[in-house]
C-alpha cells in the first residue's frame, strides 16, 4: 500500500482538538485530557487510523491514542474521525522511539498493527518488538505488560515471538492465520489488514502479558 501526502496536513494537525500537540506536557497527567481515570490503551504506528478510532466507537469507557511519525497520515486519520464526537480518542504525531517522554506508568495495552517489519539484520533494533523497544515499554506500562501485534511479515512475527518470550512474557492467545481461525478471535481490522484480507495473505496474531 502506497503512503498519500496530503495537501495541508500541517494545518489539518494544527487545527484538530483530538491531536495532543506537546504530548510530553500530560506526562503522568493523561487522566486530566481525558477527564477520567479509564483506562488508556495506545496504538503504535496507526497509519490512516481506522483501527484505534473504531475501538474507541466500539469501546467508549477505554481511552485510546494513537501514535504516528508520518504527518500525512495523522492528517489522514483527523479526516477519517469525520464529523463524529469520540472523547475517548487523541492523536500524537511522532515517533515511537520517543514514547517514554510523553507518558509514565499509564498505559494498559499497545497495539503493534502491521508495524514496519525492518526484515534485515543491520535493522532489527527498529522492530516494535526488539528488546530495546521493550524496555521503553516498561516505562510506560502501569502494572501488567499487556502487546496485541498483528503483522503478515513472517520474520517480524518470528523475532516478535522470541524476544518476548525472552523478556519473560506469555502468550494468551497465538494465531498463524487470524482471519481463518477456528476460535474467532475477536478482532477489528487496520487499513492495511482490510487490503491483505481482500488478498486472502495469512495475518499473524499474537496477544501476550507479562503479570506483576
Ligand atoms: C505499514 S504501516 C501500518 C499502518 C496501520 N497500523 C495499519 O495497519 O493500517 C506502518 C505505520 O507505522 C508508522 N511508523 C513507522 N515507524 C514509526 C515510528 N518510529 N514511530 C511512529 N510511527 C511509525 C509509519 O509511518 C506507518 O504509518
Amino acid at each position: 500500500m502506497r503512503y498519500n501526502v496530503v495537501s495541508g496536513a500541517k494545518e489539518i494537525l494544527n487545527k484538530s482538538e483530538y491531536l495532543v500537540k506537546n504530548p510530553e506536557k500530560n506526562k503522568n497527567n493523561w487522566n486530566k485530557v481525558f477527564g477520567n481515570n479509564n483506562k488508556i490503551n495506545l496504538e503504535l504506528g496507526m497509519g490512516r487510523g481506522s483501527f484505534i478510532i473504531e475501538m474507541a466507537l466500539q469501546n467508549p469507557q477505554i481511552n485510546y491514542i494513537g501514535l504516528e511519525l508520518d504527518i500525512s497520515q495523522t492528517a489522514t486519520a483527523i479526516k477519517n474521525i469525520r464529523d463524529r464526537r469520540i472523547p475517548n480518542l487523541r492523536f500524537i504525531n511522532a515517533d515511537a522511539s520517543l514514547l517514554a517522554n510523553f507518558f509514565g506508568k499509564e498505559i494498559d495495552t499497545i497495539y503493534l498493527t502491521f508495524s514496519e517489519p525492518w526484515p534485515k539484520r543491520q535493522d532489527e533494533k527498529k522492530r516494535f518488538t526488539h528488546i530495546n523497544y521493550l524496555k521503553i515499554y516498561d516505562r510506560i506500562f502501569k502494572k501488567n505488560k499487556h502487546i496485541i501485534l498483528k503483522t503478515d511479515n513472517k520474520i517480524l512475527f518470528a523475532s516478535s515471538l522470541e524476544s518476548l518470550s525472552s523478556y519473560w512474557y506469555t502468550f494468551d492467545k497465538v494465531s498463524l492465520d487470524l482471519h481463518r481461525d477456528e476460535r474467532n478471535i475477536k478482532n477489528i481490522m487496520t487499513d492495511f489488514e482490510k487490503e491483505y484480507f481482500k488478498e486472502k495473505r495469512n495475518i499473524y496474531y499474537l496477544d501476550a502479558t507479562f503479570k506483576n
